[in-house]
């Protein structure tokens, strides 16, 4: 009797720690940037027309010709290039510290949107 009733105690010990354990390890598989985006995230030949979509659907609706905050302008190949050349944007959508954090009031970009962003600036911003 008294062994059953460790062998009870023990369990109901370990429970929350087996818990613990498993969901830290599901969450640390879920943030893996590995498994996200892999091979997934494709970053190269990075042209205007592959990274165009980001801008159009995150960034379009303040920052265009018609309404355009701090006149940062992102609708137009060669508005979007202006804008980039002055730092701002990528310091705003990577959320550096001094930068106003992008799309305002919206979480953060995907991580692999960023890179594709990224290696688009770093390539030269090519059309
Ligand atoms: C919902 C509206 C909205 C969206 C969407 C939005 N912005 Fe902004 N953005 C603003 C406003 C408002 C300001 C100016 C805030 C101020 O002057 O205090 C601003 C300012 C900025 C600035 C200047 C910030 C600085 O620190 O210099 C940059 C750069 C910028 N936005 C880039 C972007 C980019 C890139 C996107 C898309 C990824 C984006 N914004 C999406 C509303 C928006």
């Amino acid at each position: 009797m008294k062994c059953y009733f460790f062998v009870m105690k023990f369990r109901l010990f370990l429970a929350p720690i087996f818990l613990i354990v498993f969901f830290s390890l599901t969450q640390c598989e879920n943030n893996s940037e590995e498994k996200l985006y892999g091979n997934d995230c494709d970053t190269l030949n990075m042209t205007y027309s592959k990274v165009k979509f980001i801008f159009q659907n995150n960034c379009y609706s303040c920052h265009s010709a018609n309404l355009s905050y701090r006149g940062i302008k992102t609708d137009t190949y060669e508005d979007l290039k202006a804008a980039i050349n002055t730092n701002r944007p990528w310091g705003a959508i990577n959320r550096f510290d001094g930068y106003l954090p992008m799309p305002n009031g919206q979480p953060k970009l995907d991580e692999c949107l960023i890179k594709k962003i990224g290696a688009w600036i770093n390539a030269g911003m090519p059309e």
